[in-house]
């Protein structure tokens, strides 16, 4: 049975940085609240009407393609995984293809928020053990920016998120190089406490346009009990990874969250007593990026040479649904 591995990477982010500093300018907020509370000092916000979701993710897949040494016709699926897709419908997958100019290939879009990635590279890990596939782009692309409630009201969600994109080229492989397992939950009971939904079918447009005080099209956060899943579903699901290919928390080379709140990932850091060359974060550059997060955050560990063949290298998310996954890979 073919095994896949992550043969190329890559990540964009607009130009523009905004940082803790910028947001005291637009609501009631400081650089000391969002740093202890966060960890996040400056994040990306797109400013330019030409990027799209789907663009970023084009030029994230673009060195993704180029860093595994393929051809973009050698892609014989994509995985798009967002929650700020460029439209309603179509999915975000099919205006990467046309922007890549890539043949008529299966496009499919993933909506598992911040697990969104780990959900796609699970997916391409399925479709390439399965021999239905040999090389698969997974990518992960978000803009926050546009759709965040930017007076104090918001502050608590919107000093959070950042834009940007990351992708991999996931392809088949014999080496026992591999991804080793994916392992993926959700609990749809908790689907409320971290959301944007309106409009949707359930509230068309024209059922909030009535309301001005209804702000509810912005994303809503409850931020203390998502933290305190988060903790828990992180750990477990780390150990899950780990417990499968009966390794222990020395053996991991490198840990990558979901970059969430930099406190989170120092808890887990704590809990699984991992050194500090252990784990990976990039939050305080960027923000919360969603499905962007992992993607972005292993490219960069990548191209600063701190994954060395041989690793083994842990992903693991938690996020909205409340969904939450982990990859164990060995490099
Ligand atoms: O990516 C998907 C998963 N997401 C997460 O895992 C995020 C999980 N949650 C969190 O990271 C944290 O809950 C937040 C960073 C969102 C919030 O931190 P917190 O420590 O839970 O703060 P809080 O919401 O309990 O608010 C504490 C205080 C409140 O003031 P009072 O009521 O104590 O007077 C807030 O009004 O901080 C205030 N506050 C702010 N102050 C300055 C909230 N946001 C801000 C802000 N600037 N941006």
């Amino acid at each position: 049975m073919p095994k896949s591995t992550i043969k190329g990477l890559g990540f964009y982010v607009p130009d523009n940085i905004v940082t803790n500093d910028d947001l005291t300018k637009i609501m009631d907020t400081s650089d000391e609240w969002i740093t202890e509370r966060t960890g996040i000092k400056e994040r990306r916000w797109v400013n330019n009407d030409k990027l799209s979701t789907s663009l970023m993710g084009t030029y994230a897949a673009e060195k993704a393609i180029s860093d595994s040494g393929l051809d973009k016709n050698d892609i014989d699926f994509i995985i798009f995984s967002t929650l700020s897709p460029d439209y309603y419908f179509p999915g975000s997958g099919v205006l990467l293809q046309k922007k890549l100019g890539i043949k008529e290939v299966g496009a499919l879009d993933v909506r598992n928020q911040c697990s969104g990635f780990i959900y796609g590279l699970s997916i391409a890990d399925q479709y390439i053990k399965s021999g239905m596939y040999k090389n698969i782009l997974v990518v992960g692309s978000e803009i926050h920016s546009g759709g965040l409630d930017k007076s104090s009201r918001g502050r608590s969600v919107s000093v959070i998120f950042g834009d940007g994109a990351g992708a991999a080229v996931v392809s088949a492989t014999d080496s026992d190089s591999c991804i080793l397992s994916t392992h993926l939950h959700s609990e749809g009971k908790f689907a409320e406490e971290l959301a944007v939904i309106k409009p949707a079918t359930t509230f068309w447009i024209d059922k909030i346009v009535k309301n001005d005080d209804d702000k509810s099209y912005f994303p809503y956060m409850n931020g203390n009990f998502v933290f305190k899943n988060a903790v828990v579903r992180f750990e477990q699901v780390i150990f899950e990874a780990l417990n499968y290919s009966n390794l222990k928390t020395e053996d991991i080379n490198l840990l990558i969250t979901h970059q969430a709140n930099l406190r989170i990932s120092q808890y887990i850091q704590k809990r699984l007593k991992l050194t500090d060359s252990q784990v990976f974060n990039n939050i305080m550059k960027y923000g919360n990026t969603t499905a962007a997060s992992i993607p972005i955050a292993l490219t960069e560990a990548y191209q600063s040479n701190l994954i060395k063949k041989g690793d083994i290298v842990v992903l693991a998310a938690f996020g909205s649904g409340f969904t939450w996954g982990s990859a164990l890979i060995k490099w």
